[in-house]
């Protein structure tokens, strides 16, 4: 491998490589659901922007994706960058090791955006750091009082260190011993695993360890590297301070953009298709253990639209299960409010004797929490339920209560069969009539539209075909026909939607034709060309498409002329009748051709 690399001198090239070998497929396959949609290419949810129907592509072959609500478009390094929040390099590094290729010695470096990329780097590595140190003084004689709270909890070594559950010991300075011997006092500050006070000159005092005497979990992004820590108290009381402490928030985190678990649980979420949501670290760990593999959590907060997007790429089947106290049951509401808004089915689980997952799991076993989960119920009738539980409906009034509070729920179903069906559901259960509920909803619905138009204009056949060769590698025969035909004729191309585009693949430097077009439209157009390919392009084809746009440009010219002969003999221009009528004859001539 290594004469490999005698060649490779800079990123670009190396990128190059890693491209090639890349299916970008597989790649963009492990955040999104895909879909073949055609010989070459595959559809699903655009992770990029929010929509109930799917117009982000991906095409295998040419090695790109298009999203045609929102625009956004690339090679796969772009899209690892935009959906991991990575630089270039980032993403490069991303896609060899993914794919297998083993990194150049040299670094990439002296790149501006090299900066950022670095930091976030060193971030990684101090969270890894951390972690395996958190770990080494859970096992530590420190870390006995934190081993035996564990334990009492049923968790066994195996499983704690499956989750890599750790022990941050009682000590301000100890952690940050360890990490400074990787990196300066600026970094860690912004590693959100210190705490600080600020100065009265308005500097940053001196760092202290944010978690301390309390056992730690880390929080994973997708892709399963470390990006921030949870801690809970050993003790309970005012002194042990909050139950729950979590990292500040930093390059690497966000509190609302983050799924505990979904690095784990995303392949079974795939597998079984659907999810079970559940609100806190405890609950989502004893659930997976339990052998509910598909578990995610949240953090104690309701569901957020970024998580919900996350989330969809996976799924659009939620079972959610949160605590039965009130904060647990007021951000089971907003997070089937959201859920359902974003277009997912939701199914919603109360346990028995107002347990949470965790307990519930240790009080009756694993067995009888997975028949809690298939005996979910639809939200439609948990709500109707609680709406019933809130307001008895004895009373005129107490209807109209229980019903003000179903309706916001049934007006966010975007279906508009679902949304009759939980309506008249609703009406039936609460004894009102169904009439005024579907009066009641009418009003809403007139502003309800879906805002996704498609207001693209339309390519031909033939402009596709051009675009398709002109979009292959310059090398290419395809191309080189198509290039020689707009050569030859450019009049043929003026006026149609593509002739710019195929002029500026014509005429690029750079061996990537999406990246060759600068506007957005334009990208967008030119995906829409690739993503329509069913059988690969060859020479033959680009003759029939050449043909057909000498004929349309015959056509338009032939019509041009009649009305120009018939202004010219109006006006009595007896030069112009005879030129314009000359030419006439020989477009004529062409188009018998
Ligand atoms: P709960 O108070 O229901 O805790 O908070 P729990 O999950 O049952 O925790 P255990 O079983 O006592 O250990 C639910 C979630 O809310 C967040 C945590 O993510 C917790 O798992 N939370 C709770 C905080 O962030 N801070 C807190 O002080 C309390
Ligand atoms: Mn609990």
């Amino acid at each position: 491998m290594s004469t490999l690399y005698f060649w490779i001198y800079s990123l670009s090239d190396f990128a190059q490589l890693v491209k090639q070998q890349a299916d970008i497929v597989k790649i963009i396959g492990e955040f999104v659901r895909l879909r073949k949609a055609g010989a070459q290419n595959y559809t699903g949810l655009c992770p990029f922007h929010k929509e109930k129907t799917p117009s982000f592509n991906v095409h295998a072959t040419r090695q790109f994706f298009h999203c045609f609500g929102c625009g956004a478009g690339g090679d796969v390094f772009t899209f690892v960058q935009k959906i991991e929040n990575l630089s270039f390099p980032e993403a490069v590094r991303y896609v060899a090791q993914k794919c297998g290729i083993p990194l150049p010695k040299r670094e990439f470096s002296s790149e501006e955006e090299a900066a950022e990329g670095r930091l976030r780097a060193k971030l990684f590595e101090l969270h890894e750091l951390a972690c395996a140190w958190f770990e080494e003084q859970l096992r530590s004689p420190e870390g006995a009082l934190a081993r035996e709270y564990l334990a009492g909890r049923g968790l066994k070594p195996e499983e704690i260190s499956a989750f890599r559950i750790g022990y941050a010991p009682d000590s301000f300075h100890a952690l940050r011993e360890r990490l400074q011997q990787v990196a300066d006092i600026d970094t860690l500050r912004i590693s959100g695993l210190f705490s600080f006070k600020e100065q009265e000159d308005g500097t940053p005092g001196p760092l202290y360890a944010r978690f301390r005497k309390r056992v730690t979990f880390p929080i994973a992004n997708e892709s399963g590297r470390i990006i921030a820590f949870t801690a809970r108290a050993l003790e309970a009381g005012e002194k042990a301070g909050p139950k729950y402490i979590n990292s500040s928030e930093t390059p690497l985190y966000s509190k609302g953009n983050v799924l505990f678990n979904l690095d784990k649980a995303k392949q079974p979420i795939r597998e079984l298709n659907f999810a079970v949501l559940v609100e806190g670290q405890m609950d989502c760990i004893s659930a997976y253990l339990a052998g509910v593999r598909n578990v995610i959590a949240t953090s104690g907060t309701a569901f957020t639209e970024a998580q919900a997007r996350l989330l969809s790429r996976h799924t659009k089947q939620v079972i959610v299960n949160f605590d039965p106290d009130t904060a647990g049951a007021n951000a089971a509401e907003k997070s089937i409010a959201l859920l359902t808004e974003e277009g997912f089915n939701v199914r919603v689980v109360t346990l028995e004797g107002g347990l949470d997952p965790d307990r519930y799991i240790r009080q009756h076993g694993a067995q009888a929490y997975i028949t809690a989960l298939r005996a979910a119920k639809r939200h439609q009738d948990h709500l109707i339920e609680r709406a019933r539980q809130l307001h008895p409906p004895n009373t005129a009034n107490a209807k109209i209560e229980a019903l003000n509070f179903l309706l916001p729920h049934i007006r966010r179903v975007p279906n508009r069969i679902a949304r009759d069906e939980f309506a008249a559901d609703a009406a039936q259960k609460l004894g009102i009539d169904s009439a005024l509920v579907r009066e009641e909803l009418k009003q809403a619905a007139a502003k309800r539209r879906d805002s996704l138009s498609n207001n693209m204009p339309q390519l031909s056949e033939a402009e596709k075909m051009m675009l398709r060769a002109l979009a292959s590698a310059p090398a290419d025969e395809v191309f080189q026909a198509a290039a020689a035909g707009l050569d030859a004729n450019p009049a043929h191309f003026v006026g149609l939607t593509a002739s710019y585009i195929l002029t500026q693949l014509r005429h690029r430097q750079m061996p990537d034709a999406i990246h060759a077009l600068e506007d957005t439209r334009d990208r967008g157009l030119l995906a829409q060309a690739l993503m329509d390919e069913l059988t690969p392009l060859d020479s033959e084809h680009v003759a029939a498409a050449l043909e057909t746009l000498r004929r349309r440009y015959f056509e338009r010219r032939q019509r041009e002329l009649r009305a120009a002969i018939a202004e010219a003999e109006r006006r009595g221009d007896t030069t112009a009748v005879l030129q314009l009528t000359t030419e006439k004859i020989s477009v004529d001539r062409a188009l018998r051709e």
